[in-house]
């Protein structure tokens, strides 16, 4: 860490070392370092520092913290000051209302990807398909977010997510564990190397940043996203091309396939999987009205 981002435990008036004290002085900290949600990373580090949740710290707002207590909120604050994700300092994220572990082999699940698990299960309801005994595989599952999300709506399916990564899988199979959602499994391989189907859904969101980009993404995520879970090759477009290969042979007849794409991805993805004899719809918005997800369909 560069010392000019160290910041020490509170210093001054040593009798008013407040929870609310803490938590304004580290807002204002996190504010004149440049970071989106000051109030809220104070809040959420403050919190985790004295094991307190939301309602506990507002109303410990008055207490007065102990020199302890002051130097673990300093020592989870710098980290911050530091660009490290305010999840990957608590390790765990919320997604899909599931709170998933996350470690430093796995992505940090973002909002934008629970706008695959919406295009599958809209594409499911076309055709009343929820209640069906859906074979589901998640390609690059990583914390095992998008597999979890839909197996939490899906109650009668099964699924197996693939990660090159062990240590992503591990994590994955934790937060299975921990949800109490034992109709998933988990393969170390290749995309789908290790898989047989068929698959009624495949769900991807694999990496697809150009690889010359990823220089210029926000520390937050350069510096702590694991480049396994981010480099897509030169045009980003590296795992769509593997997809696109193998998803026709593992799907089922009527099965769907939805990736996750990225910006100016999505017209060169649905090439990919037109080519491969599958039917793209329009791709779906996230909440900030860009392209997102994108749904194709294998025939009868
Ligand atoms: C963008 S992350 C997505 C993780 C998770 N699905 C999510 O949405 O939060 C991509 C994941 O794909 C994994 N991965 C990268 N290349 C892979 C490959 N060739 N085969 C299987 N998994 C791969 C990475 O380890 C990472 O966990």
């Amino acid at each position: 860490m560069p010392p000019a981002a160290m910041a020490p435990a509170l210093s001054g008036d040593a009798a008013s070392h407040t929870v609310a004290k803490a938590r304004r002085a580290w807002t204002a900290r996190f504010r004149a370092a440049g970071i989106d949600s000051p109030e809220l990373d104070a809040r959420l580090l403050v919190g985790h520092a004295l094991g307190l949740d939301h309602a506990a710290l507002a109303a410990s707002a008055t207490r007065i913290l102990v020199a302890s207590e002051e130097s673990a909120i300093a020592a989870l604050g710098n980290r911050r000051l530091a660009h490290e994700p305010v999840a990957r300092i608590v390790g765990t994220k919320e997604f899909w209302s599931l709170n998933l572990r996350i470690d430093a082999a796995t992505l940090v699940p973002r909002p934008e990807t629970e706008t695959v698990v919406e295009a599958a299960l809209a594409a499911i309801d076309t055709c009343r398909g929820r209640a069906r005994a859906l074979r589901i595989a998640d390609l690059g599952t990583g914390s095992g977010a998008i597999l979890l999300a839909l197996l939490s709506e899906l109650h009668n399916a099964f699924g197996v997510g693939t990660d090159l990564s062990p240590q992503a899988l591990a994590v994955a199979h934790d937060n299975t564990r921990r949800l109490g959602l034992t109709r998933a499994a988990y393969v170390a391989c290749d995309m789908a190397a290790a898989l047989h189907g068929p698959f009624d859904v495949i769900v991807s969101n694999p990496p697809y940043i150009g690889s010359d980009n990823i220089a210029a993404l926000p520390p937050e995520v350069r510096l702590f996203d694991p480049r396994l879970a981010l480099d897509g090759g030169a045009d980003g477009l590296n795992s769509y091309r593997a997809i696109a290969a193998i998803a026709p042979g593992l799907l089922a007849a009527n099965g769907v396939i939805v990736v996750e794409i990225g910006a100016g991805q999505a017209e060169a993805v649905a090439a990919l999987l037109a080519g491969a004899g599958l039917a793209p719809s329009p791709p779906r918005p996230d909440l900030n009205n860009m392209p997102r997800a994108l749904v194709a369909k294998k025939g009868s």
